[in-house]
């Protein structure tokens, strides 16, 4: 049978099964051959037939409790309810006769009598399975009045930002209770009370006040109005979508942007989406408000010096400045003067204009990208062992695992969407280790989940910790010798195998340094060598130290050693902050690589883009970010072309930044907001939100999905084409007409994207690099018969602690993390309602430590390191250990960047944001950034707000 074309908007009522072995049956005369234990329901729909009901969808396991969805079966007594009845060989289903029209009506009946019948005014009318289901059975009487006893009069929810439950409209089919089981994994939900009192319940709380993180599963699966998205209320059902990928995090979900005219009404999850399957988060699902938020700069403006007022221009003056500042700069101090610094919030294509803009038009490699900050090390690390600067498989693949292992990554906050597929591979009985200095909601806060070891290890003993970890392996006999000699370079495995068994590597010697008990490394690494398929996901807690590189080196050892990858339900996977943080990396963001991870001192490689750029190029690395900063400091660095990204806002040692911009003579900032950096320039460009723009974001398994623009850019243009204006005014016009072009020239010099283009992205819906005449539709799980490199290569992982230690004056390490409702630096978050939820960045503190500082729950204190100070208010709980304490980073008046230092990691320099020895205290007031801050951003947002009314 030809594998079966399910259409992404057809409900199939049930889960389509996995199963291999075809069966055959007839449904309303029509034959059909179905995988072997879907539904009769699913087997109907795929016969084309539709069977009415209402407590089933495909998204969900079926659950029988409407009684719509009745059928007879020759030689079956009865009538079975086709959604929980299997399908076998042979069978005949009546759909539609007499009786089953009887029952159907009288069932119809029943949940009407008990319906508010002001469908012509409800927010659903014409996208209603109820009234389609009444329609369907031909309801056309309700023979019951509502004198009896009704629940018309229930109370409305409306707490929620983004969406109202009203109970009133309840028909208590339990789809939304399942959603949030199955789907999110939270548990928030359940029917309390029984047959006529039965209702829907959030722990007896508001929706806000409950454990509902607002993925908006529940919301979905509702098939009446009764959880319903506050937008639709407010501007009615949407006429028409546009399939896209979130703005938001490294997960890449795809998104029908749904529509009425140029505005969107709703973001809905795509059933077809690679990596979501149907399912968001908070952020993707709801918080795109920001895309026309009144702080929204749409005009460009520029300004001789930074304390001069911002003057609006028309886009021609602006770029004009902007082109003969960077020229003037160019010939007055040379081209090593000047450099550009792209964002993973930007499209690939974005990334690779401005790449090329500053490498063609000045020559120099002076560019670097917001993953200089995050996972620089995982790029170094993984093509250094492996061969290729990428996650090796697809998200999917964790339902194939029987070990989980995660390091320094927080998935429920950062990922949640993965997270909600991890928790259903943990909930099937998968093994879970973590590694994490503090409790993350997977060990504090996932009903149903359990992990098996939390090794709770002092921030930034992450090194010292796979060191033992391999040593077990080794010592315990537990190696893979026969993939290792077949797969990896037997000299460099020797040689790490006498490195990890010296005693002074043993969990033993190593315990009290990472405050972890031996016992417990011991047993962790003998699950992970042995316990079946075992997968590590790791993310910035790995990268962001002085030996981020080193970790993430140790890690692909330890995969390599016990055979744990190059194949389903294995492997190491960076968990990607950014939408496009890989993506990023792999347009040649980094100074030192073209893309496709290419070195620039490679001549071959020079000389193909030489020739399809028409310009010379250079052979040395540029400056990466910090260098950047320095040389800006030290006099030498004068021009900065900054695209889409927040230097003072997220990088470390925010005095340090804001003193190298001070220096710089010509900042260009382009971004939707006048954002921190924005103080400090002197051009500001006003970017396109992503449903303005068209382009790729590539996710953290290297899926490349679409971005498609579902409205007219607000300021005229679309980011791509700001640099392409900006190149052309400096004498070398690139000549795209459409992103799509980009795409195909990216493709053409690049081997893993010989494949790309926009219209395979159109037929696939997503791909997967590789993708080239070897893989024409891409490469879900890499390194399968051989790593990129060839063989593997092991690497020594010496341990060396890091220089910021604790001392009297700072006695605590501070380290820093991330939280579900608000994205990295705030600047589009903050902008929506996710603020009901994270209003403010809190410091955690441990009872202990807030005991001897006679600190309170709510207490402002000041954190003091090193670099500098800053004030939060504090939050006590033993979800960090004694010694550490913890906050998020969301918020720009909470400087958590003012205190961090500028240690960084030995081989890539990404800041070691998560250590920074700190003392605390009680304070009263605000610290001197925050006061500094306040006044600015008090001035910018009038200035904002002034703009916004002018235009
Ligand atoms: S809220 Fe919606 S999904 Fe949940 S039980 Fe009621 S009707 Fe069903
Ligand atoms: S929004 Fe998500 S977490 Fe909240 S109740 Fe609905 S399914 Fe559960
Ligand atoms: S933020 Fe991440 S997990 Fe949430 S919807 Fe967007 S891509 Fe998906
Ligand atoms: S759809 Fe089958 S019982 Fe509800």
């Amino acid at each position: 049978m030809d594998e079966i074309k399910y259409n992404p908007k057809t409900d199939y009522g049930t889960p389509t099964s996995q199963s291999t072995k075809k069966v055959t049956l007839t449904v309303d005369d029509r034959q059909v051959t179905v995988p072997d234990g879907v539904s009769i329901m699913h087997a109907a729909a795929l016969a084309g037939v539709t069977v009415p009901k209402l407590c089933a969808t495909d998204s969900l396991e079926p659950f029988g409790s409407c009684r719509l969805c009745l059928v007879e079966i020759e030689g079956r007594r009865g009538y079975p309810a086709s959604c929980t009845t299997p399908v076998a060989e042979g069978l005949v289903v009546h759909t539609q006769t007499s009786k089953l029209a009887d029952i159907r009506r009288g069932t119809m009946e029943l949940y009407i009598s008990d319906h508010p019948l002001d469908c012509l005014t409800c927010a659903t009318n014409g996208d209603c399975e109820l009234q389609d289901m009444a329609g369907a059975v031909g309801l056309r009487e309700v023979r019951y009045g509502y004198d009896g006893e009704n629940h018309l009069k229930s109370a409305k929810d409306e707490s929620n930002p983004y969406f109202t439950f009203d109970p009133s409209k309840c028909i208590v089919c339990s789809r939304c209770v399942r959603a949030c089981e199955e789907t999110q994994g939270t548990f928030a939900l359940t029917i309390s009370g029984r047959g006529f009192d039965s209702k829907v319940s959030a722990g007896n709380k508001s929706f806000l006040d409950s454990e509902c993180v607002s993925c908006g599963a529940c919301v979905q699966a509702c098939p009446t109005a009764t959880l319903i998205e506050k937008t639709v209320i407010e501007a009615g059902t949407p006429e028409h979508s546009v399939t896209t990928t979130c703005a938001y995090c490294g997960v890449g979900c795809s998104f029908d942007a749904e529509m009425k005219g140029e505005e969107v009404v709703r973001m809905t999850p795509s059933k077809h989406g690679g990596a979501n399957h149907g399912h968001s988060c908070v952020k993707g699902r709801f918080a795109w408000g920001y895309a026309t938020h009144k702080d929204r700069i749409t005009t460009p403006m520029i300004r001789k010096s930074i304390k001069d007022p911002w003057q609006q221009v028309g886009w021609d003056e602006a770029i004009n400045y902007a082109a003969s500042e960077l020229s003037r700069i160019n010939e007055k101090y040379g081209k090593d003067a000047i450099g550009g610094i792209t964002s993973s919030r930007c499209t690939n294509e974005e990334v690779y204009v401005t790449q090329k803009l500053i490498r063609a038009v000045f020559g120099v490699n002076n560019v670097d990208t917001c993953a200089r900050v995050c996972h620089s090390p995982t790029g170094y690390g993984l093509k250094q062992t492996l061969g290729e600067s990428a996650g090796t498989q697809t998200f999917d693949s964790v339902m194939q695992s029987d070990v989980i292992f995660i390091i320094g990554a927080n998935p429920t906050d950062g990922h949640p969407v993965f997270a909600s597929q991890m928790k259903r591979r943990l909930r099937e009985g998968a093994k879970l280790i973590i590694a994490d200095p503090r409790e993350i909601d997977l060990v504090a806060n996932s009903p149903h989940v359990r992990a098996d070891y939390h090794l709770k290890l002092r921030p930034g003993t992450n090194v010292a910790l796979v060191s033992a970890l391999a040593h077990v392996i080794v010592t315990e006999g537990l190696v893979q010798e026969d993939f290792v000699k077949a797969r990896c370079e037997w000299d460099s495995f020797v040689a790490w195998q006498d490195f990890v068994s010296m005693p002074q590597n043993s969990p033993e010697a190593l315990s009290e340094e990472i405050g972890v008990k031996a016992e417990d490394i011991r047993a962790a690494a003998r699950l992970y060598a042995t316990g079946g398929n075992a997968a590590i996901y790791y993310g910035l807690g790995v990268t962001e130290h002085s030996q981020g590189s080193t970790a993430v080196m140790g890690i692909a050892n330890l995969a390599m050693a016990t055979a744990n990858i190059g194949r389903e339900g294995v492997g190491v996977n960076p968990l990607r902050g950014q939408n496009n943080v890989q993506g990023s990396c792999d347009m040649g963001s980094m100074p030192h690589e073209f893309p496709g991870y290419r070195h620039v001192a490679d001549y071959a490689t020079r000389a193909l883009f030489e020739s399809a750029w028409g310009r010379p190029l250079s052979s040395e690395p540029g400056l990466r970010i910090p260098n950047m900063l320095d040389e800006a400091i030290e006099g030498s660095f004068k021009g900065l072309y900054c695209v889409g990204e927040d230097i003072v806002q997220s990088d470390p040692n925010t005095q340090h930044v804001t003193h190298a911009l001070e220096n710089m003579e010509c900042v260009i900032v382009q971004d939707l907001f006048l954002n921190e950096t924005a103080m400090f320039a002197h051009v500001f460009f006003p970017g396109a939100s992503f449903l303005e723009k068209s382009g790729t974001f590539t996710n953290a398994e290297r899926r490349i999905s679409p971005v498609r623009r579902v409205m007219k850019p607000k300021n005229g243009y679309e980011d791509w084409e700001v640099t392409a204006k900006l190149s052309e005014a400096l004498g070398y016009p690139m000549g795209y007409q459409h992103a799509s072009e980009i795409m195909d020239e990216i493709a053409l010099l690049t081997p893993t994207f010989h494949g790309v283009s926009f219209k395979k992205l159109d037929e696939l819906g997503s791909i997967q690099w590789p993708c080239n005449e070897e893989h024409p539709n891409g490469t879900p799980i890499m390194h399968i018969d051989e790593f990129v490199r060839g063989k593997g290569k092991f690497f020594i992982t010496q341990y060396v602690p890091t220089t910021e230690k604790v001392n009297a004056k700072f006695p605590l390490i501070l380290t820093t993390g991330r939280i579900l409702s608000q994205y990295n630096v705030g600047a589009q978050t903050r902008r929506t309602q996710n603020t009901a939820w994270h209003p403010e960045d809190i410091l955690e503190i441990h009872p202990h430590d807030a005991e001897d500082r006679g600190i309170k729950e709510g207490d402002w204190v000041g954190i003091a390191s090193r670099a500098g100070e800053t004030v939060l208010r504090a939050k006590i709980t033993e979800r960090v250990q004694v010694g550490v304490v913890y906050t998020t980073f969301h918020h720009p008046e909470s400087g958590a960047n003012v205190i961090t230092t500028d240690n960084s990691d030995w081989a890539t320099n990404c800041p070691e944001y998560k250590v920074t020895a700190v003392q605390v205290s009680r304070v009263s007031q605000l610290s001197d950034w925050q006061k500094h801050y306040k006044s600015f951003s008090e001035a910018q947002i009038a200035f904002a707000g002034k703009k916004a009314e002018a235009i």
